[in-house]
């Protein structure tokens, strides 16, 4: 018999029972359901509202069914809908009536959101120690490459050199604001919504401090109806997760080029690479690419969680049954995403010839060139339009500017001098730029310091 049937003539159809169960999916929540459920019969035997012998007893089957799950030895049913009424059941049916006392003072409403904010806290921790692991590996990457000059580009077009130290730490910027991100929502996740009752409060003396105490929480939810109502943290979450992966996303998108025989800037390592079922020669990036496509089911995520709650009446309805889904799944391709993108970029071989090679052609220097002028006195709209033709005539002579006469340049400009070959070398280019935040290799030195002190802080 269902733990709400009371009130029912007749039982659900089966096809009912099939649809409207979440054990499915929601049986992942059985241990934040059974600390939940733990946590609430300490505080209902503190409060004096059951006594504490029963309390014990409660507890006691509690911990049994967390270990008998543990060990597999559980089978849910699909009957009992979820996993909090699972739980119950199997709790009364081994120790009897005192197991239906547990339900006292509280509702399903508060235990799926306490289940659900306990899960995500932990998500955002898991998620954030291996975000730590990526931070590192680019910091690591960075150390041993400040002097391998790539071009950087604009447009997918060479623009101008930078180092790869310079362009991993790029990424160190935007996963250490990822970083942040989740930190920040873990800050609004981390209030307790259990001793909610269905949605206006109960009628018992509970002490929800106590609750948020004996389960970690910083703090209460203020407002009972917004406690069982509301899931923007998982929507945060998931918001902030979808940012990560559009940042991982556009990492393996220019690895991905960059191990393309077009650019052969890097080879990824055999263990991190898939061969064609059909063509003997390939070695294909698919790990890139896989993750480069799973950013999709995770902006699917978010999408989905933010239209189930688009136009939900306060409090509780049903349809947040549905959040669970796109939650754990952003979870899931989090955890497995991060580590083997790690991984991948650990051991991935850096083509620094070639490299080289590709920032040598393509006129990267040409802005430096133009800077050349202005320090002898031409104001830059005018060194642009001179370098504009400079740049012109070695397409069509086909050499870089360096490869040209000083009589050639002069004819270009008669403030060229013999000094515009030092100023204009790839290294030059590189060591010259002053601004904080350059490719400069004293800048970039700077940078590792600070991402390392952001990692020991961590
Ligand atoms: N399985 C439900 C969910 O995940 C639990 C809450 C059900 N509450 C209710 N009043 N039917 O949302």
């Amino acid at each position: 018999m269902k733990l709400w049937a009371g009130r029912f003539s007749k039982s659900t159809a089966s096809s009912v029972d099939e649809f409207n169960a979440s054990i499915e999916f929601d049986k992942k929540l059985y241990k934040q359901d059974i600390l939940g459920s733990i946590a609430h019969a300490k505080m209902l035997s503190k409060q004096g509202i059951i006594p504490s012998s029963d309390a014990s007893v409660i507890i006691d089957g509690l911990h049994q069914i967390l270990e008998d799950i543990e060990a597999g030895k559980i089978e849910f049913k699909t009957e009992l809908e979820d996993i909090h009424m699972n739980i119950e059941k199997l709790l009364t049916d081994r120790i009897g009536d005192v197991g239906k006392k547990l339900h006292t003072a509280r509702s399903r409403n508060d235990q799926v959101a306490v289940d659900i904010r306990l899960y995500v806290k932990d998500a955002i921790t898991d998620i954030q120690s291996l975000l730590m692991e990526l931070l590192q590996a680019l910091v690591s990457i960075a150390e041993k490459n400040t002097d391998t000059i790539l071009p950087g580009y604009t447009h997918l077009q060479r623009a101008q050199p930078v180092t790869l130290a310079y362009h991993m730490l790029a990424y160190f910027q935007m996963f250490s604001r990822d970083h942040d991100r989740l930190s920040d929502s873990l800050k609004r996740t981390d209030s307790l919504p259990l001793g909610s009752g269905a949605l206006a409060g109960t009628t018992y003396e509970t002490d929800r401090d106590f609750l948020a105490k004996e389960l970690n929480f910083s703090k209460v939810c203020p407002n009972a109806m917004d406690a069982v109502s509301d899931r923007d943290f998982a929507i945060e979450f998931i918001s902030s997760a979808s940012i990560l992966m559009m940042h991982l996303s556009r990492f393996c998108e220019e690895l991905i080029l960059w191990s393309s025989s077009e650019f052969n800037f890097i080879e990824m390592d055999d263990a991190y690479s898939t061969g064609s079922s059909i063509m003997p020669q390939k070695k294909n990036p698919d790990i890139a690419e896989l993750i480069r496509g799973k950013t999709g089911r995770v902006y699917g995520n978010l999408i989905n969680i933010l239209t189930i709650m688009k136009s939900l009446p306060l409090a509780y309805n049903k349809d947040m049954q549905e959040d669970k889904p796109p939650l754990f799944d952003t979870v899931e391709t989090l955890k497995s995403s991060l580590p083997i993108f790690v991984a991948m970029i650990q051991t991935m071989k850096i083509n620094k010839e070639k490299m080289y090679s590709a920032a040598k052609s393509g006129f990267l220097n040409a802005t430096d060139a133009a800077d050349y002028l202005v320090s002898k006195g031409i104001p830059f709209r005018e060194c642009h339009e001179i370098i504009g033709r400079l740049v012109l005539h070695c397409i069509q002579n086909n050499k870089a500017i360096e490869e040209l006469s000083l009589d050639e340049l002069k004819r270009f400009s008669d403030r060229f001098e013999e000094d515009v070959y030092e100023k204009i070398s790839i290294e030059n280019c590189i060591a010259a730029k002053k601004s904080s935040g350059s490719t400069s290799i004293e800048n970039v030195a700077i940078m590792i310091e600070q991402a390392k002190k952001l990692i020991t802080k961590n």
